[in-house]
């Protein structure tokens, strides 16, 4: 058994007739999820990114049956590579949209094999971390305009609780080699530190761009691919690991969902890290270090400097 939810999405998602939605990893999971319920809640538009064409053509099939109204868009992309997240953004960016209300940066892996990003960085970090902060950069300047048009953007990195692993700082030195040697859990350690990174940056970007509400969240903990398609014994591992957290399938979404959708002047600080469903939670003390905020942001600008704009 999970926490108690009350949230059901029926009643607190109100009309979202206007609003634009960028979502990663809406191909499967807590993603495909999030994208059924803003359909069903008339969103304007709503753009998704995966690698699964043949799972994308059955959500835009899905999406076209309950909600015909809504627009949906998929882009192909793979983000192991900056190559492939620039692509996306230019061919979101040159259909001249009048605005993106709300980009989530939901997909993502866990665990497995150690390796490394096309561009040569930790593969998990690659994927849940960098990836996003360059598809963030690309959008911002569009997110900033919606807020002062619309009077309100927000971006939503969706993280995990395992971020709570990281006891340090960053090893910023080893984030370009596979963190191979980091033992019997390293592929644990390896998650936790690119969910790590992600709420840091959501900080460090409420501060420097605070006209967009930046929040970050753990969604739950729901039995989707990324745990089904784990071996045996990691999936024994995170059962052991999240005992008691486990949430119905159906309900995986709801922090996401949540998270979307609720009026900023109600709950959502920017900056903040979000709990199942919609519970501000205080930040790790390794994660509330707002000079390593910094220090991460700086080294982000620099990987990214060398990524093809
Ligand atoms: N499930 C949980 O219990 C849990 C708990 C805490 C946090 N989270 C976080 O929630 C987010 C969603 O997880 P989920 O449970 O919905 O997982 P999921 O069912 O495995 O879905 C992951 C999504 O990410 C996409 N993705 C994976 N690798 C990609 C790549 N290289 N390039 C582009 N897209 C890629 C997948 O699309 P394609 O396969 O089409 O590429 C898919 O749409 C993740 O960030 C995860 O870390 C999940």
């Amino acid at each position: 058994m999970g926490p108690k939810i009350t949230y059901s999405p029926e009643q607190d998602i109100a009309d979202l007739n206007g609003k634009v939605f960028f979502i990663t990893g809406g191909t499967a999971g807590i993603g495909r999820l999030t994208i059924l319920e803003l359909a069903k809640h008339n969103a304007s538009h709503i753009h998704f990114t995966g690698r699964n064409k043949k799972s994308a053509d059955s959500l835009i099939a899905e999406v076209g049956q309950i909600a015909p109204n809504v627009g949906i868009t998929f882009y192909e992309c793979d983000q192991t590579s900056f190559l492939s997240i620039e692509n996306v953004a230019k061919s979101f960016l040159s259909s001249n949209p009048t605005r993106l209300d709300v980009l989530i940066c939901n997909a993502g892996i866990m665990g497995g094999a150690p390796g490394l990003s096309k561009d040569g960085y930790e593969i998990q970090f690659g994927i849940n971390f960098l990836s996003h902060a360059l598809l963030t950069k690309r959008f911002i300047p569009l997110l900033e305009r919606t807020a002062s048009e619309q009077g309100e953007a927000r971006i939503i990195n969706v993280s995990s609780s395992a971020y709570e692993m990281q006891k340090g700082g960053l090893p910023f030195e080893d984030l370009k080699t596979t963190q191979g040697d980091l033992g019997m859990f390293g592929q644990w350690a390896r998650y936790g530190q690119s969910k790590f990174a992600q709420i840091l940056y959501t900080a460090e970007l409420a501060k420097r761009h605070p006209t967009i509400t930046s929040i970050a969240i753990h969604p739950s903990v729901v039995w989707t691919g990324i745990i089904e398609e784990l071996p045996f014994l990691d999936r024994l591992f995170i059962k052991a690991a999240t005992w008691g957290q486990k949430m119905p399938l159906h309900q995986g979404a709801y922090n996401e969902c949540w998270a979307a959708t609720t009026p900023r002047k109600e709950s959502i600080q920017s900056g903040s890290l979000y709990y199942p469903v919609g519970v501000k939670t205080e930040l790790t003390k390794p994660a509330a270090d707002e000079k390593l905020w910094a220090e991460l942001w700086d080294w982000t600008e620099k990987q990214l400097e060398g990524s093809h704009a």
